[in-house]
Parts: C-alpha cells; sequence; structure tokens
C-alpha cells in the first residue's frame, strides 16, 4: 500500500522560511520562521533543521533570501559566507550554496538584475528542494531491492523526510520496500546525544505506519547476535571519493558489528553527498559539538560538574565495510572508487 507521507520539515511560502522545530519533536510540533540569513545560520548551527540534504536546502533558501533583501553579488557572497561556517561535515550544505552563488554569477553576467535577480534565485532554491525529494523517491526504489520480505532492519541517527527535503534517504529505502508490499520493521538506535533516532525516526516511521522499535546505542550488538538484524541502512553526511563514509557518531560501531555478525551494510545518500575532492574518510572534517550535549541530558546534568567530556558529531565507516552505496543515480557496489566515478560519468 502505497504511503503517501508527504513530509517536509522545510516551508517556502511566499518567499517565507519556516522550519519544523526539531529540537522539540516529538513531544512538540513547532514551526518557527527564520526572517534574515543570520536567524537561518543559527538554525542551522543550533539543530532546529538538521540532516544533511535539509541543511543544504534549509541554507539554500537562506541565499535565496538574502538576495531578496539585497539583490546583489556582495549580498549573495555574504550570505554564503556565514551560512559555510554553521556546520562542518555535511557537505550538501557547501554543495548547495555553491549552486547558488554559481547562479547568482550568472545572473549578473547576463544583466539580470533586482526583483528578476531575486526571484531567479528563489526558483533556484526550489528547484534544489523538489529535486532532492525527487532524487530520495528514485534511491528509495532502487534500496528497495536490498530488502527482503520480512526484513528486520537497524538504523542509526534519522536519515528520513525529517532530514531531506522529503521522503528520505535511508527511511526512503524502507519506505520504498514497505511500498513495493514487504514486510518490514525497524529497529532505530537511539542516537546519543542527540537522540535523532528515538525522537525523529520513531515518531516519522510512526506516522507512517512503519513498526519501529527503538533500542539504546550499546543494545545492537546482542540483537545482532542473537541473529534479530537482516540489513542494516543509513544516511550519510560526507562521502569520499573512495566510498568511505562520514554518518552520525555511532554508525562506525554498527558498521563494524554487522561485518561481524555478516550482515549487509548498505549507505543511502544522494549524489550531493559524495565530495570527490577527497580522497578517503580521514580528509573528511569532523564537527566537534559542545561538551554539554553529552554531560547533560534533556537538559539534566548526569556527569560531575566540571568533567571533561568529548563530542565529535560524526564517524566514519571505511569503505570496506559498506555492502552498496545507494544514490539517486544508482548503487555504487564495491570497488565503491570505480563504481562511484562511473555514477558521474552518466
Ligand atoms: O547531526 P545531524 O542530525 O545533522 O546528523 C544527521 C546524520 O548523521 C544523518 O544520518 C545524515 O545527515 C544523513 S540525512 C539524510
Amino acid at each position: 500500500m502505497p504511503s503517501n507521507f508527504h513530509l517536509s520539515p522545510i516551508r517556502w511560502v511566499g518567499g517565507r522560511l519556516s522550519l519544523l522545530e526539531q529540537r522539540k519533536l516529538p513531544l512538540v510540533e513547532e514551526w518557527v520562521e527564520c526572517h534574515d540569513v543570520e536567524e537561518v545560520a543559527r538554525a542551522i548551527e543550533t539543530m532546529v533543521v538538521r540532516g544533511a540534504p535539509a541543511i543544504g536546502i534549509t541554507a539554500a533558501y537562506g541565499i535565496a533570501m538574502a538576495a531578496a533583501a539585497a539583490p546583489t553579488l556582495a549580498s549573495v557572497s555574504a550570505a554564503r559566507e556565514r551560512l559555510a561556517r554553521t556546520r562542518p561535515t555535511a557537505v550538501n550544505l557547501f554543495w548547495a550554496v555553491e549552486r547558488m552563488a554559481r547562479v547568482a554569477e550568472k545572473l549578473v553576467s547576463e544583466g539580470v538584475a533586482g526583483a528578476a535577480f531575486a526571484a531567479a534565485l528563489a526558483r533556484e532554491a526550489e528547484a534544489i528542494h523538489r529535486e532532492d525529494v525527487e532524487g530520495n523517491e528514485r534511491m528509495g526504489r532502487l534500496g528497495a531491492a536490498f530488502v527482503p520480505d520480512g526484513a528486520r532492519i537497524l538504523t542509526h541517527c534519522n536519515a528520513g523526510a525529517l532530514a531531506t527535503g522529503g521522503y528520505g534517504t535511508a527511511l526512503g529505502v524502507i519506505r520504498a520496500a514497505r511500498d513495493a508490499g514487504k514486510k518490514v520493521a525497524v529497529f532505530a538506535d537511539e542516537t546519543r546525544p542527540f537522540l535523532q533516532g528515538a525522537r525523529l525516526t520513531a515518531w516519522e516511521l510512526a506516522r507512517d505506519n512503519i513498526p519501529v522499535t527503538v533500542i539504546s546505542d550499546n543494545m545492537s550488538g546482542h540483537l545482532f547476535s542473537k541473529g534479530e538484524i537482516d540489513l542494516v541502512v543509513v544516511g550519510a553526511d560526507r562521502i569520499a571519493r573512495n566510498g568511505d563514509a562520514a554518518n552520525k557518531i555511532g554508525t562506525y560501531t554498527v558498521a563494524v558489528l554487522a561485518a561481524a555478525h555478516s550482515v549487509p551494510f548498505y549507505v543511502a545518500a544522494p549524489l550531493s553527498t559524495i565530495d570527490r575532492a577527497i580522497e578517503n574518510g580521514s580528509k573528511i572534517p569532523i564537527e566537534e559539538r559542545s561538551e554539554a550535549e553529552v554531560t547533560s541530558f534533556a537538559g539534566v546534568q548526569v556527569a560531575p560538574h566540571g568533567v571533561r567530556a568529548r563530542h565529535p558529531a560524526f564517524d566514519v565507516t571505511p569503505a570496506r565495510y559498506i555492502a552498496a552505496i545507494v544514490t539517486d543515480a544508482g548503487v555504487a557496489a564495491p570497488p565503491c572508487e570505480r563504481t562511484i566515478a562511473e555514477l558521474f560519468e552518466k
């Protein structure tokens, strides 16, 4: 039964940008409006909006807003510079702001100015948003082929509609398998410390009537050892040209466990997540977030006051642990270095 599941965390209506406040989900569903580029940048930094493709789309709308406020190349480039300083790992952010900047330069070279310049940039941001959803639906159909009927699937973090323009990458694969008539059940890692799995993945799968069971991050080893997980599918924030994939902290641990139990581990991500300028995962910048997000939980201090903590927000899964990378342009199977290059040549 098709899901008819239409959820986007980003709304752009009449030049006004609103974001679903993901820090308050699942208890409160609230939309916040961003009035200028600074508010857009803060929403990305503080994770009102999060997930690699969703960050890119939001930043593109931020640039469209800057152009509407002051339709000049200087205004676009100041917005681009500010937005690029928000979060370092998700390459979709840089991909989207660079695409917007290239269009702005072309418009200026063609003599397009004023309201027409701003309108063209708004249309470009809308195209980025629309293409992301269409790409996710294609990716879902391709990835569904890897999901057996009756599959018990583990996912980490939230790579769903909430992390994208809509539909989702990893959750898009699961959605498409269900829509193809397969029975699926999902284990969602809670994903400490921000709880994207317990709060967001569980919320969106439950809304879509896909059976979901939340586990804390230290439970998957036990479930793998009991033969209760048939496959893993996760998203990515940046994939190097050899297939090494950065995703939410804890993904690497899941990949090693999957390999130890001969369970296939798939990555689903659009081509805009692949950074061909980066040769391997060791070169991917890993965001370090605040210690307080680790030493406290839901606003309550859980570690002794003054104790140090580390908070790398992402880790890198080496390509050798990945059974296939499912993209919007086709599937890259090992050896990923070659198959990724082929996808870009298509
Ligand atoms: O810190 P976040 O919540 O932005 O991290 C998100 C992830 O790691 C997702 O898995 C990734 O961006 C893929 S989203 C389709």
